[in-house]
C-alpha cells in the first residue's frame, strides 16, 4: 500500500488512530533513514499532543523491539528474569537483586545502561570494579547466565535502533515527556532483551523522571499491558525516589554500599526494596508460591551469604577485580573529600533528590552530555536523611572527587538540598504500589 508520512502526520493532528502497517511503515522508514528528522518530529509532537491508544503504543513498542536484533535467550536453562528501573539517585538495586534472584535460581541476562544527567547507570557502576568487562560477545553472555545464573552487560549495538534514533529526536524536540512514547521506548528495550519475567520499578517523586505519581502509575500500568500482550510475565512497583535511596551517591560510592547490603549490613530502605524487587520477580515467575514465599526466599538468599557468593562469581567471570569485593577499602579513593557542615539546627523534612544527583554530577560522578568521561571515586555519602536531628555544625554529608575547584558548587547545591524543620515529618512509604 502507497503511504506518505504527510498522511499520518495529518491523521494524528486530527486525533485519529493510525493502524499497525502505519506504524511500523513509519518507524522502519524512519529507522532507514527515509523519513526526515523533521517529518518524524512533527509527528512525535502531534502524538505527545493528542496521547496514542493502547493499540498505536503497543504497535510502536513492537516495531521499535524488532528493528534490530531480538536477543534468543533459548540457550539458557531456566526462567529468564529481568528488572528494570525508570531511574534514580542511588538507584543500585540491580547490583543486589540480580545477586538475589539468580541465588534463588532465577537466570538473569540483564543487559543495562549508562547514567546521563542526575541519574547513574549500572554499567558505569560495575566498571568502576577495576578490570569488569561490560562488552562480552553473545556466547559468553549466555554461558556466564548458565554458569552463575547471571550475567550483566551494556546494551548491544543492534538493539532497538529504532528506539535510538527515535529518544535522540525526542529529547532535542521536547517530546520525551509523552508517558505513550515513554512506555513504548522502555518497553521494546525490555522486550528485545528477551527474558520471560520483567519487574518494572517505576520511580516517583523529587529525583524521578515521573514527579507526579499518578503518572507514575499510569506509566506503569501501560507498561505492564504492553509487556504481558507480548506474551511476558510482568509487573511493576511504584517506588518513593523523593529522597535518594541508600546514603551513597556515585559509582564506587554505590557499589560498596551494595556490597554492604549483600554482607549483610547496609541502609535498610535499600535493602528493603531490594528484596520487594527480587521477591516479585520470584513470585511472578512462579519459583515462590506466594507473596510471603517470595520474601523469605529472597530474605534468605540476603542472610545466608547466597546472593554475595552470586555477586562474586559474576564479577570473576566479568574479570573483575576480586580482591574490592572481599575488601572494598582496595576500591581506588578520592584525592580529595569534603564535608558539609549544616548552618542550621532542626530535623531533616526534606531532601531535594535531583539537586544532590546533580552535585554528584559536578563532582564527577556523573555525565552532563553523553560523551563526558567519569571519575569513578567521585560523589557523595549522605550522613543525614529525613528524620534525623542536625545541630548547627554536624557534618551532614561527605563529597568526594578528584577535582578540587568542584567542592564549592557542588557542595552549596547540597546544602541547598536539604530542608529542615521544628519537627519530624512522616516519610513516604517506600513501596507505594504494585501493579499487577
Ligand atoms: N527511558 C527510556 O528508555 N525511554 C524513554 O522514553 C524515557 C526514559
Amino acid at each position: 500500500m502507497y503511504m506518505r508520512m504527510y498522511d499520518l502526520i495529518e491523521k494524528k493532528k486530527r486525533n485519529e488512530e493510525l493502524t499497525e502497517k502505519e506504524i511500523s511503515w513509519l518507524v522502519e522508514g524512519y529507522t532507514k533513514g527515509d523519513i526526515p528528522d523533521y517529518q518524524m518530529a512533527a509527528w512525535l509532537m502531534a502524538v505527545y499532543f493528542n496521547g496514542c491508544s493502547d493499540d498505536e503504543m503497543t504497535f510502536l513498542t513492537m516495531a521499535m523491539a524488532h528493528s534490530g536484533d531480538m536477543l534468543d535467550l533459548s540457550g539458557i536453562e531456566g526462567i529468564t528474569a529481568d528488572k528494570h528501573s525508570t531511574g534514580g539517585v542511588g538507584d543500585k538495586t540491580t547490583l543486589i537483586v540480580a545477586p538475589i534472584a539468580a541465588a534463588c535460581g532465577l537466570k538473569v541476562a540483564k543487559m543495562s545502561g549508562r547514567g546521563l544527567g542526575h541519574t547513574g547507570g549500572t554499567i558505569d557502576k560495575l566498571e568502576s570494579i577495576p578490570g569488569f568487562k561490560t562488552t562480552l560477545d553473545k556466547d559468553t553472555f549466555i554461558e556466564g547466565v548458565n554458569k552463575n545464573g547471571l550475567c550483566v552487560i551494556g546494551q548491544s549495538g543492534n538493539i532497538t535502533p529504532a528506539d535510538k534514533k527515535i529518544y535522540a529526536l525526542r529529547d532535542t524536540t521536547a517530546t520525551v515527556d509523552s508517558i505513550g512514547l515513554i512506555a513504548s521506548s522502555i518497553m521494546s528495550k525490555k522486550l528485545a532483551a528477551g527474558s520471560e519475567c520483567i519487574v518494572l520499578d517505576v520511580k516517583t517523586g523529587s529525583g524521578a523522571f515521573m514527579k507526579e505519581h499518578n503518572q507514575a502509575v499510569e506509566l506503569a500500568k501501560k507498561m505492564v499491558a504492553i509487556g504481558k500482550g507480548a506474551g511476558r510475565k510482568c509487573c511493576a512497583l511504584i517506588t518513593d525516589m523523593d529522597i535518594p535511596l541508600g546514603n551513597a551517591i556515585g559509582n564506587a560510592l554505590e557499589v560498596k554500599e551494595a556490597l554492604k547490603v549483600l554482607k549483610g549490613e547496609g541502609p535498610d530502605d535499600l535493602r528493603q526494596i531490594c528484596i520487594r524487587l527480587s521477591a516479585a520477580m520470584l513470585e511472578i515467575s512462579g519459583v515462590a508460591k506466594s507473596e510471603q514465599d517470595a520474601m523469605d526466599m529472597a530474605t534468605k538468599a540476603l542472610e545466608s551469604g547466597k546472593a554475595f557468593e552470586k555477586f562474586r562469581e559474576m564479577v570473576e567471570y566479568q574479570g573483575g577485580d576480586l580482591s574490592v569485593i572481599d575488601n572494598p577499602d582496595n576500591f581506588k579513593k578520592a584525592v580529595y573529600c569534603k564535608e558539609v557542615k549544616s548552618d542550621v539546627e532542626g530535623y531533616v523534612t526534606r531532601i531535594k533528590t535531583n539537586d544532590c544527583g546533580t552535585a554528584s554530577m559536578i563532582l564527577g560522578a556523573g555525565r552532563e552530555k553523553k560523551e563526558d568521561t567519569i571519575d569513578m571515586s567521585a560523589g557523595i555519602v549522605l550522613c543525614k536523611k529525613n528524620g534525623d536531628y542536625v545541630h548547627k555544625g554536624d557534618v551532614i554529608a561527605l563529597m568526594y572527587t578528584d577535582n578540587n575547584n568542584s567542592f564549592e558548587t557542588a557542595g552549596r547545591i547540597l546544602k541547598n538540598a536539604y530542608e529542615f524543620g521544628n519537627n519530624p515529618v512522616d516519610t513516604a512509604p517506600l513501596i507505594m504500589d504494585v501493579i499487577l
